[in-house]
């Protein structure tokens, strides 16, 4: 894997696709032990855009039947979290007593699940758990639980996978992190 530039920064390589795959392999497998013959069928709620490779590769591993529905939050300027979380496109249809499964592809700070989980609760979800693919323990510093979490990695900015800088890097199947050298 080689460097890869964006706009003005260098990013190097950092997570393979494979360990990527191996990481949704086994919070896909904890997903399918608390829903699978459980009868319900919860709603996989994909927040835009960061998370939609994360949301299509977890749903070939789901062995249950669930409905897909998407929200775009954006919080993100640049490289840095700007604390407000802004919605850009909200939910479609009622989530009125049902179990949602928010599907994330980074937790930082933590400003966008507690305020998504908030709203969802607000709009009368029965259950909300969390799934994100990373998770920057160093920075998350909120109390909502994060029931499902693929991998940890250090506090560093990354790209790849659907997580972007200024849109750009999406579609990078591997991760890379921003190289400061
Ligand atoms: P939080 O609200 O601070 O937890 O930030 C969550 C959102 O910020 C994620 O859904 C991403 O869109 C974005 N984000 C956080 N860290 C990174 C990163 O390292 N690279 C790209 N986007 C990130």
């Amino acid at each position: 894997m080689d460097k890869i530039r964006l706009f003005d920064k260098t990013f190097k390589p950092f997570l393979s696709y494979e360990e990527i795959a191996e990481a949704i392999d086994n919070v896909a497998e904890k997903i399918n032990a608390d829903f699978e013959g459980k009868g319900e069928v919860p709603i996989l709620l994909c927040v835009l855009n960061g998370s939609v490779m994360f949301c299509g590769e977890l749903m070939k591993r789901m062995r249950f039947d669930a409905e897909l529905k998407s929200i775009k939050l954006s919080s993100y300027s640049g490289t840095q979290s700007t604390g407000k979380v802004r919605e850009m496109m909200g939910l479609t249809g009622s989530i009125e007593g049902r179990t949602v499964i928010v599907i994330e592809d980074i937790v930082d700070t933590g400003n966008t699940i507690v305020q998504l989980k908030k709203s969802l609760e607000d709009k009368g979800a029965k259950c909300v758990k969390i799934c994100t693919m990373l998770l920057k323990p160093e920075v998350y510093d909120k109390d909502v639980r994060l029931d499902y979490v693929a991998k940890e990695i250090p506090n560093a900015f990354i790209v790849g996978f659907g997580l972007d800088y200024d849109e750009l890097g999406r579609n990078y199947k591997d991760i890379y992190v921003i190289d400061n050298e």
